[in-house]
């Protein structure tokens, strides 16, 4: 027999092109090796870490309730019960997954595979044909040169996420989206968490105003920032982890004592291991296979999408990625507009974004102006008790949204109005001119585009 497509890695960008192919008539195989569908981002990133956040979140808040009148005793963590909990969501998600390959006629093939030619796709000794082939084989950890993860005390987000205690003292090397998160967990539940940073600013790419403010709420909920520092190695003592670190520009060092170390400094495609090279595939130098605009690859035939691509390395922009490039083989039409891809960070305050930054606006000194508007003064903000962080937007000079930075409780759902907003070329104007419900936090997303129309009423 005779594949239309075989998708290699069932992950968030290869499962859903797997279903949308099949739906669009195309006889499809699904290629995994990991034992369970949902690739990185079910089994050990995005879904397992927002349990965890859950769980850290409620034992947090058992802090805070006393000017509600709430008097509780005091709080304890089963962690091993927590991480049951983590487990039972991602089992059940991934197991999902299989049940619509079955609903929808997509083969699972289980195991490593290899291309060993155009039209085939080498799964132990079995070697199938097809016409298509989709790489879908996301991304890794970014290792750092020296140091190596053990998963017991140097970990990678992979051991942050299945620890079996809380740790003394947790540093975290990266103070991007992996870091910030998973150093939250452990810090809500008792953690001493400092978090060494390469750049003079957490979380590179964001707004920096916007990151400025998360930092100041992260450091008010505890996380300790050490900013323009590089890790150099790690030593193992009696006691614990030695970390040395250099300060960036300067001829000094630092010793720091920990008792786990969490390296979040990035991550990189896979593509090791499927024959890339001797099927002539272009790789650039960072290791992203390069693809046109229907997501082809050098080579006819063998198309690629998600984290191995390049671009933001996020299970929505893969997922879109692989709608679209099956939906182009089906003879359709399809588009995925990368400026519109939103990004989320889900600490608290939540750090939610899309589109242009102002200091890429100032860069290409594109004309814009600035709203912004405070949870300060958002009424259900002050009810809820969670009134740091603001909505900024950013307009261009016809009122066109070119970005929206949030920094806030519940950021990441209200970052979605400016999403469609921004797709569907909306100005300021239209946003604001829309009637948004009181008392919610969706009010400061209106007040935002009021003000870079000079016309805020609160604030
Ligand atoms: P990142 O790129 O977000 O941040 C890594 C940080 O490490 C940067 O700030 C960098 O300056 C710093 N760094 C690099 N080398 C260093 C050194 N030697 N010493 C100190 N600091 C150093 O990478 P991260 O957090 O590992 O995330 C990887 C990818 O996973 C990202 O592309 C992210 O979009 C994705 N992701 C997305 C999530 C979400 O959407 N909520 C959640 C988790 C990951």
């Amino acid at each position: 027999m005779t594949y239309d497509l075989i998708v290699i890695g069932g992950g968030p960008g290869g499962y859903v092109a797997a279903i949308r192919a099949a739906q669009l008539g195309m006889k499809v195989a699904c290629v995994e090796g990991r034992g369970a569908l949902g690739g990185t981002c079910l089994n050990v990133g995005c879904i397992p870490s927002k349990a965890l956040l859950n769980s850290s979140a409620k034992f947090a808040e058992l802090s805070h309730l006393s000017s509600h009148g709430i008097a509780v005793g005091e709080a304890s963590i089963d962690v091993p019960a927590m991480m049951g909990r983590k487990d039972k969501i991602v089992g059940d998600l991934t197991k999902g997954i299989a049940f619509l390959f079955q609903k929808n006629g997509v083969d699972l093939i289980e195991g490593w595979a290899t291309i060993p030619a155009a039209g085939q796709v080498k799964v132990g000794d079995e070697v199938h044909e097809t016409k298509n082939i989709l790489i879908a084989t996301g991304s890794e950890p970014t290792p750092l040169p020296g140091i190596e993860i053990d998963e017991q005390n140097v970990l990678s987000s992979t051991g942050a996420i299945a620890l079996d205690s809380v740790p003394d003292h947790l540093v975290v090397i990266g103070a991007g989206v992996i870091g910030l998160e998973l150093g939250q967990v452990w810090a809500r539940l008792g953690a001493k968490v400092t978090v060494i940073e390469y750049l003079d600013r957490i979380m590179p790419g964001i707004d920096g105003e916007i990151a400025k403010l998360a930092q100041r709420a992260l450091s008010k909920r505890g996380l300790k920032f050490q900013l323009g520092r590089a890790l150099k190695f790690i030593e193992e003592t009696t006691t614990g982890l030695k970390l040395t670190v250099d300060r960036v520009g300067k001829d000094k060092k630092e010793v720091i004592e920990a008792d786990k170390v969490l390296i979040a400094v990035g991550r990189r495609p896979v593509t090791r291991g499927l024959g890339l090279e001797d099927l002539g595939i272009a790789v650039s130098p960072r290791g992203f296979i390069e693809v046109d605009g229907t997501f082809q690859t050098s080579v006819p035939g063998v198309y690629a999408i998600g984290d191995c691509v390049p671009g933001p390395m996020l299970a929505h922009k893969a997922e879109e990625d692989g709608v679209a490039c099956v939906e182009m083989l089906a003879g359709e039409t399809a588009h995925v507009d990368y400026n519109t891809v939103p990004g989320v960070v889900y600490t608290d305050p939540e750090v939610a974004s899309v589109g242009l930054t102002e200091e890429a606006l100032k860069d290409a000194g594109t004309e814009y102006s600035v709203g912004k508007f405070a949870f300060m003064a958002n009424s259900r903000a002050r009810s809820t008790g969670e009134t740091d962080g603001a909505v900024k937007v950013l307009a261009g000079p016809n009122g066109k949204i070119l970005g929206a930075h949030i920094c806030g409780a519940h950021g990441g759902d209200l970052i979605a109005e400016l999403v469609l907003a921004m797709t569907k070329g909306a100005t300021v104007s239209e946003v604001a001119s829309t009637c948004h419900a009181h008392p919610a936090k969706g009010e400061a997303v209106k007040e935002a585009c009021l003000d870079a129309l000079g016309r805020a009423i609160h604030a």
